[in-house]
């Protein structure tokens, strides 16, 4: 029930590994362009698995970095503050790493996060945000907002905010949109490029399973390609045109979709894990995938429904979280999750009081679900 901290591990990505530890034995440089897969193109494999895994177009995605060092490329990028326009606008309790993202790059910038940071959190006595009221702050902030970035799930409460509207709300003042897909990707059809957002990022050991510290994926909207150093970015030469990239010559001329946000050759075991992961949610589709999670986190609440102790913080609606479930715990909530272990389950806590179940739906099963629930019920009562 920690496939929000980490997925698990796929039979196969052991031999896609060995695959090019092989080659690397057996052609040493050569592997970028004799092995079975050449690494040269390497990253170009996860390109269409990792598209339909979001619903964007390739061109708008590629699998590069971890997750926070892409959000500061697409600061970079997407996030240019004026004297006028400088604010950034974030969930409250948003991941400690992105508000960090986020507070640096406005210090970066000659900027107080007391006057260019505004968070929005839930209504006093209340666990979850509100949609209307972050639309609403949106239209406040106004001219001043240059950029939105949110979760599209919130890591802490589960709470799935609506992407499309958000943008639109955003977009309507004037300001550049990011979301971060960590607790999304892998679990919910996000239909990403029809949100219409500027741009996303997201790892892939969480829900894609594809192992601690993987290579994570970003998505640019097609909209900001073929723009060359109109947008301006950090450059690096993976990121440059293919034709020329080994002419060495000075002048970036960057790729036009978001390869062209790349800056190094990639990592090709971790390539290798992700492609080994992304064949798997390419079998299965992740329409099918997400109506799985929805059904897993629903029968997950039924069950616990009622239990003393125990206090639903995620929606109760199961279109408006992702596959994991929140709860505020009466009690410690470290002493629960230790209890849990001890029955063997693996659930991951937060200090002070939360609890969280994940339910990652290409290997939970409903017979876990159930066993879960019951570890649950009895621990609860024993603490
Ligand atoms: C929502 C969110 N943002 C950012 C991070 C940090 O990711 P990384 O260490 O890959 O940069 C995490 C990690 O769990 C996360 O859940």
């Amino acid at each position: 029930m920690a496939g929000n901290s980490l997925g698990l591990q796929p039979k196969s990505t052991r031999a896609a590994i060995e695959q090019e530890l092989e080659a690397w034995a057996r052609w040493g440089v050569e592997g970028h362009v004799k092995a079975k897969d050449p690494w040269m193109p390497y990253h170009e494999l996860m390109t269409p698995m990792l598209a339909r895994v979001v619903g964007a177009e390739p061109d708008e995605v590629v699998a590069m970095n971890s997750l926070t060092v892409n959000l500061h490329l697409l600061m970079a990028s997407f996030y240019r503050p004026t004297k006028d326009r400088h604010q950034i606008l974030i969930e409250a309790s948003s991941f400690s790493s992105d508000r960090y993202a986020v507070e640096s790059q406005i210090r970066f910038h000659g900027f107080d996060p007391a006057t260019s940071l505004i968070e929005v959190g839930p209504k006093p006595g209340e666990s979850l945000i509100n949609d209307d009221d972050l639309e609403s702050r949106i239209k406040i902030c106004g001219s001043k907002l240059a950029l939105v970035l949110v979760g599209n799930v919130n890591y802490l409460s589960g709470q799935k905010f609506k992407m499309k509207a958000i943008t639109q709300a955003a977009h309507s003042v004037g300001a550049n949109v990011g979301f971060d897909l960590a607790h999304g990707a892998g679990n919910l059809d996000l239909q990403l490029s029809q949100t219409g957002c500027d741009f996303a990022a997201w790892c892939s050991y969480k829900y894609l399973n594809a192992g601690p510290g993987a290579i994570a994926g970003v998505f640019v909207n097609k909209r900001h390609h073929h723009k060359g150093w109109t947008i301006p970015r950090f450059a690096g030469w993976w990121g440059h045109n293919k034709e020329t990239r080994f002419l060495m010559k000075p002048n970036f001329d960057p790729i036009d979709g978001a390869e062209g946000w790349q800056l190094s050759n990639p990592p090709i075991l971790q390539l290798a894990a992700l492609r080994s992961s992304l064949e798997i949610f390419d079998r299965v589709g992740i329409e099918r995938l997400a109506k799985k999670a929805a059904a897993l986190t629903r029968e997950l609440q039924a069950q616990l429904k009622g239990v003393k102790g125990l206090d639903l913080v995620s929606s109760p609606n199961a279109d408006q979280r992702g596959a994991q479930l929140s709860y505020r715990v009466a009690g410690s909530p470290s002493q629960l999750s230790q209890r849990l272990y001890s029955e063997g389950v693996m659930a991951d806590h937060r200090e002070p009081d939360i609890i969280r179940f994940s339910c990652p739906p290409l290997y939970t099963r409903f017979v876990d679900v159930f066993d879960v629930a019951q570890a649950v019920r009895q621990s609860v009562e024993a603490l």
